[in-house]
């Protein structure tokens, strides 16, 4: 009778699944009120001789159906491991989903073509210091201390003569002063001024542009800057020359480009100063004048991507936004 037990066991506990069922069998046999159990208390009438004999079978038995139970619970464990693992698997061989690639900010866009058209005309490139003094910034450019042209091009002021430029044209005296002609240079940087709103940054960009040579004119200011402006903004734009002033230049102007605003109708828009090198700047640098002549002009890099691009608000250019930064 005893020796059925562990066939029988063993024969269910081929069916069982879940680790339920297998605590379900252990009871079921092993339980207070266990099959096993029962039987072999059965057993407490049994003769002294009888128990000796039967005692250490029915130990031994017990122990067989308590490891066919433990080993049970151990590959079910291990079924379930295997389980979660198939379904935590990652397919290696999926496609990604790809990494995204920074692209040019439209100001380096702007000011890398600029300055590639100007090299294809033989302008050298020359980078100047941001924090300048007083003569570089105004002095030497004709702009004394009291005069009116300060006002417009109030900056930050650092102590000791020295402030932030409020343009590039401090570039042109710098030039000038360690070369002698002919100068043929453009020069792009940050400047700054006291200014804030949709089309003003206390920091921007410029590029200053500087031709001295002999007998250069009007004509050639004229011939240079419309050649550039057809070159960055196309073939067909129509420009003027619109009288202006700038303490450093003589005659001075601001060029002008014919385009569409957002209703479709033709404006003027203002692109750059320029002018003729004033005779006042050339004697601050030793420069003859009646032997020399140049040509200089300076443009706000934001200025012109705002009018190729149709950008209504400066600050858009330094929010770092990606929607705005990818559509270039
Ligand atoms: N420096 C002038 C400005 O910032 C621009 C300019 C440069 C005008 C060179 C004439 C010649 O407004």
């Amino acid at each position: 009778m005893i020796n059925q037990f562990v066939p029988k066991i063993i024969n269910e506990i081929a069916k069982i699944n879940t680790e339920n069922e297998l605590m379900n069998l252990k009871s079921k046999y092993l339980g207070k009120k266990g099959e096993f159990t029962i039987f072999t208390n059965s057993l407490k009438d049994l003769s002294i001789e009888e128990k000796k004999k039967q005692g250490p079978i029915i130990n031994s038995i017990k122990k067989e159906i308590e490891s066919i139970i433990a080993d049970k619970f151990k590959s079910l464990k291990r079924l379930a491991i295997d389980k979660k693992l198939a379904e935590e698997k990652i397919d290696i061989s999926l496609p990604s989903k790809g990494s995204s690639n920074g692209s040019i900010h439209p100001l380096s866009l702007v000011s890398e073509e600029i300055v590639k058209i100007f090299t294809q005309f033989g302008f050298e490139v020359f980078e100047g210091p941001e924090i300048e003094s007083d003569h570089y910034n105004f002095e030497a450019l004709n702009i004394p201390e009291d005069h009116p042209a300060r006002d417009m091009q109030d900056t930050f002021y650092l102590g000791e003569g020295n402030l932030l430029r409020t343009h590039t044209s401090p570039m042109q005296v710098r030039i000038m002063e360690c070369n002698n002609p002919p100068i043929k240079i453009i020069s792009p940087g940050k400047v700054y001024r006291c200014d804030s709103d949709v089309t003003h940054t206390p920091m921007f960009h410029q590029i200053e542009g500087l031709l001295v040579d002999k007998s250069i004119t009007f004509a050639n200011l004229k011939g240079v800057l419309n050649e550039f402006i057809s070159r960055f903004f196309g073939n067909s734009i129509k420009t003027r020359f619109r009288p202006s002033y700038f303490p450093f230049t003589e005659p001075s102007a601001e060029l002008d480009i014919e385009w569409k605003d957002k209703n479709g109708s033709k404006v003027w828009m203002e692109v750059l100063g320029c002018g003729m090198v004033n005779p006042k700047v050339f004697e601050s640098v030793n420069y003859n004048s009646k032997e020399y002549a140049g040509l200089a002009f300076g443009m706000g890099i934001e200025r012109l991507a705002m009018i190729k691009f149709g950008i209504t608000d400066i600050r858009y250019f330094y929010q770092n936004d990606l929607k705005f930064l990818k559509q270039f």
